[in-house]
């Protein structure tokens, strides 16, 4: 079995998709281990983002995630960290698949960052270090 780590970031909050993203995860089958909301600090976005550092989108990017409450997650089941990405769809909603969160859900908004409701880790090291960072070693 394998975990990863999701958010539900602060456009999933603010537009009441909380309980729709967490049910497509529940419907799917995964199991939620860890869950909770916060407003992140920009420490913890340094960290989570810190591939990013430097590219045009990253300020736009932490400031965003700073506006408001996320929901943390783990989930849990085989392959989760691939399941949970395709569940997403890709990072841009306007490409993304219909029938997968950013798909159905999500839009581009005319913004400086994509914002495209959820975050998933991308390799079993992203979740690793990443649960680390947001659920503590
Ligand atoms: P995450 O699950 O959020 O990590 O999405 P991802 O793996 O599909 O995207 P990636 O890790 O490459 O980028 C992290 C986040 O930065 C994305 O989810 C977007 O919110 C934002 N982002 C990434 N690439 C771009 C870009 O080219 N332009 C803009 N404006 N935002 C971007
Ligand atoms: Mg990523």
């Amino acid at each position: 079995t394998e975990r990863t780590l999701v958010l539900v970031k602060p456009d999933g909050v603010k537009r009441h998709l909380v309980g729709e993203i967490l049910s497509r995860i529940e419907t799917k089958g995964y199991d939620v281990v860890e869950l909770k909301m916060l407003t992140p600090t920009r420490q913890i976005l340094e960290q989570h983002y810190a591939e990013h550092e430097g590219k045009p989108f990253y300020e736009p990017l932490v400031e965003f995630m700073m506006s408001g409450p996320v929901v943390a997650a783990v989930l849990e089941g085989n392959r989760v960290i691939e399941g949970f990405r395709s569940l997403a769809g890709t990072t841009e909603p306007t490409a993304a698949a219909p029938g997968t969160i950013r798909g159905d859900l999500g839009r581009d908004w005319g913004l400086k960052v994509q914002q495209n409701l959820v975050h998933g880790s991308d390799s079993s090291e992203s979740a690793e270090r990443e649960m680390g960072i947001w659920f503590g070693a």
